[in-house]
């Protein structure tokens, strides 16, 4: 993975959801850069065993820290609890790319409403959560140009164009999350805070599992790009998106074309 033109070194990336996909490809992205990573833990301790790792071993013999605390991020005590134990760990929050997101795909009859409430929970709610958490932390950071700290939420083009009725829940929990970036970068950027979206189009991880044939073929072939993207692809999006100039609200699509 080309990653030579961006330099982390001397600042720390949290990433949510960074021990499996996208967030893990970003969190090694940063650690190949020379930054530190804080990773929200795996529900699966071995997977986030794993998952650091790969993140250690792809920071190779730069001095990069890597380590990973628990965050669900959908229950505020937890998410604040996380940033806590970052502060009291001596590291400071210069990045979060909040990663962190479920995806069901369930028929549109069959979503009852606590799977609503579970997708609305985790993907908004806990968009809005890491968001507040990470700001209040980078607001005593000192300033560097323009920013104190930067905010990537890892949206979705599920929340601005329309999907399969399987991810119904999951479109309009994105859908809030991309708003949610428009709102909170035009609040935070009176504290010198950058929030932007990476929104993927089809990436191939585990979040797809449940995705039906049928909607996945469906799906293939409204890519003009004709293929789906590796998650190693979003990481260096990522990277771009936390390190360009002057960019403000933003949610930038990441999808190989679509329609
Ligand atoms: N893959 C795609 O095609 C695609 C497309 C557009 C957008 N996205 C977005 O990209 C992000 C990453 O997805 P991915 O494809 O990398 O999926 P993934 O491999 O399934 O990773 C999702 C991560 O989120 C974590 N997570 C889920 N619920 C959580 C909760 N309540 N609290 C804390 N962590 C939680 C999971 O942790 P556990 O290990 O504990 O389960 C896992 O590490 C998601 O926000 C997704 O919506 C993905």
């Amino acid at each position: 993975m080309g990653s030579a033109s961006f330099d982390f070194s001397n600042t720390t990336t949290v990433v949510t959801g960074g021990a499996s996909g996208i967030g893990l490809t970003c969190a090694e992205m940063i650690a190949r850069c020379g930054g530190n990573v804080v990773v929200s833990a795996s529900r699966r301790p071995d997977k986030t065993q794993k998952a650091i790792e790969r993140i250690r071993k792809a920071g190779g013999d730069k001095p990069v820290a890597v380590s990973a605390f628990p965050c669900e991020v959908g229950t505020e005590s937890s998410v604040e609890g996380f940033f806590d134990a970052i502060r009291e760990a001596g590291l400071r929050v210069d990045h979060l790319i909040h990663s962190a997101g479920v995806s069901p795909n369930t028929e549109f009859f069959e979503q009852t409403q606590q799977e609503w409430d579970t997708v609305l929970n985790t993907n908004t709610t806990g968009a809005f959560l890491v968001t507040k958490y990470a700001a209040r932390a980078m607001t005593d950071n000192p300033l560097e140009g323009d920013f104190r700290g930067r905010i990537l939420l890892i949206t979705s083009t599920n929340g601005i164009n329309s999907q399969d009725p399987v991810s119904a829940h999951y479109d309009a929990s994105k859908a809030a999350a991309n708003m949610l970036v428009r709102t909170a970068a035009e609040h935070l950027s009176a504290m010198q805070i950058c929030v932007n979206a990476l929104a993927p189009g089809w990436i191939n991880t585990d979040l797809n599992a449940t995705l039906p044939p049928d909607v996945r073929e469906k799906e293939s072939s409204k890519i003009w790009m004709r293929r789906w993207a590796e998650p190693e692809e979003m990481a260096r999006c990522a990277a771009h998106l936390l390190t360009m100039p002057y960019l403000m609200g933003q949610v930038v699509m990441a999808d190989g074309g679509y329609r």
